[in-house]
């Protein structure tokens, strides 16, 4: 057995790089053993060790080699050490995988390779993992599999299961005062699928789109990459600034929007802003899509109606998805397009989706929306958010002993903390995941040079009021 703290591998990390410093290591490992400049049965230096000798908190040494081992790249093998997995052969050993990108954002849904193995205390886009009703899951999903025909075994329409567009069409009218038929609605693999949907059947590479600032990342990259034109558009209290979009980018044909609660901010969008914004795109003939990600969770009063029941013009592409009333891994969202549009949108999704949701996972939510149970989950769920939420709010403010105190908001699914002064979000950001805790640094949801120094987190796995309280106390000595 080979020492192998000589290896690069294990080289000072670098404390300016937006990549933090356990992604670091952990890149640099994989990227080692596949160099075959770690071998295995090679020792990896003890965590205090490493720790030391990078002048590092042991937390982040301990991060890597936990995701390390969970992927089967190390072997701790208690009293005699860790070692690079004795069962990887050199031959095999994995490529290394290209550091995330400097503008990646830390742990968003669905930013799988930067994500922790296991979920961490305050990781934003996570509903409560403990509270969803797995028995009724199981059976519903028990009872389908049993009753299986012949023709559930083909390939879905393309664009859905009836069902579930009819499920889901009727939720809308009831919970969001969404005025669509089924036919409207398209079934997506998430919010993405959605979006990439909406470019394909009615954007045009060139077109101007206003995102919100800060604002949504997947949001911008994605339309980047369809080769739309981002126009960051700032937000105030009363959600996106629609006369400043009028102003940067008047010949805009695209905009993205999340009226319920502004992500990452959280207020709602103002009735007069919502008018004013469907009037303008009436005029302009541009598409608003409406990201209603966590509409259902608000707590000062009932959820607002869709911006999409305002719309008399057809101009509101209505982008939901299961991940947050649900569960994220299952990988079910919706698109709801005006009468006008459907044509437009059935040949896309033909084209280049078809079907793309597996029908077992459809055929299980219909039934679960269908039954009530979906309806009976987002209240209960509503309720204990409000109870963590308030919990989460008192027990982090005690910990910071008065000296921040979080944003005010009537719903969402985290809480804003702003930082004073110049602080570094992402840096405060990083220590605290060393720590085990998953917060975001806001800094990374702005698109312009602006960017407010504000720590995110979300209260919806938030159990026990002494980890708010831990993590108030750890920023507050940080300031
Ligand atoms: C602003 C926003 N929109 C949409 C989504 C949902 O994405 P998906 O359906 O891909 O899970 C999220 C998830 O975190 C989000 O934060």
């Amino acid at each position: 057995m080979t020492p192998a703290i000589s290896s690069d591998a294990f080289a000072p990390l670098a404390g300016e790089s937006s990549t933090p410093l356990y992604r670091q290591l952990y890149d640099r490992v994989r990227a080692s053993i596949a160099a075959g400049d770690l071998a295995p049965g090679d020792r990896v230096p003890s965590a205090r060790a490493l720790a030391k000798e990078l002048g590092v908190a042991r937390g982040t040494i301990e991060l890597a080699y936990e995701l390390l081992t969970s992927e089967g790249y190390l072997l701790a093998r208690g009293q005699a050490g860790t070692v690079i997995h004795p069962a990887l052969p050199p031959a095999e050993a994995p490529r290394p995988q290209p550091a995330a990108p400097a503008e990646a954002p830390l742990f968003l849904s669905q930013d799988t390779i930067s994500r922790p193995a296991q979920l961490l205390p305050f990781q934003m886009g996570v509903p409560a993992m403990d509270a969803f009703p797995r028995k009724i899951w199981a059976r519903l999903g028990a009872r389908y599999l049993r009753g299986m025909q012949a023709a559930d075994l083909d390939y879905p329409p393309p664009h859905g299961l009836p069902a579930l567009r009819s499920a889901i069409a009727s939720y809308l009218q009831v919970a969001r005062g969404i005025d669509c038929g089924a036919h409207q609605v398209f079934v997506t693999t998430g919010y993405r699928a959605s979006l990439q949907l909406a470019a394909l059947a009615v954007m045009q590479p060139g077109d101007r789109a206003w995102v919100e600032d800060p604002g949504y990342p997947p949001t911008r990259q994605l339309l980047r990459e369809s080769g739309l034109l981002p126009v960051p558009v700032p937000v105030d209290a009363q959600g996106l600034v629609v006369e400043r979009g009028i102003a940067l980018a008047p010949d805009a044909r695209v905009v993205t929007v999340t009226p319920a609660h502004q992500s990452p901010l959280s207020m709602s969008l103002s009735l007069p802003r919502r008018h004013a914004l469907l009037e303008w795109a009436a005029a302009q003939g541009a598409w608003v899509v409406e990201d209603d990600y966590d509409g259902e969770y608000r707590y000062a009063s009932r959820p607002l109606p869709a911006l999409a029941s305002l719309d008399r013009h057809g101009r509101v592409l209505y982008a939901g998805t299961f991940s947050k009333v649900l569960f994220p891994g299952i990988r079910l969202a919706y698109l709801v397009v005006p009468q006008a549009q459907v044509a437009a949108f059935e040949r896309v999704a033909r084209i280049f989706f078809a079907a793309a949701t597996p029908a077992i996972t459809q055929a299980i939510v219909a039934d679960f929306m269908a039954e009530g149970h979906f309806s009976r989950h987002i209240q209960r769920m509503r309720k204990l958010y409000a109870e963590r939420r308030a919990a989460t709010i008192v027990a982090l403010e005690r910990g910071l002993e008065g000296r921040l105190r979080t944003e005010p908001q009537p719903g969402g699914m985290h809480l804003v903390l702003r930082l004073p002064g110049e602080r570094s979000d992402q840096a405060l950001a990083e220590k605290l995941l060393a720590q085990g805790m998953a917060v975001q640094p806001m800094s990374r949801w702005w698109a312009s040079e602006r960017s407010d120094s504000a720590i995110l987190l979300s209260f919806t796995n938030c159990t026990t009021p002494a980890q708010a309280e831990r993590l108030g106390a750890l920023i507050r000595q940080s300031l």
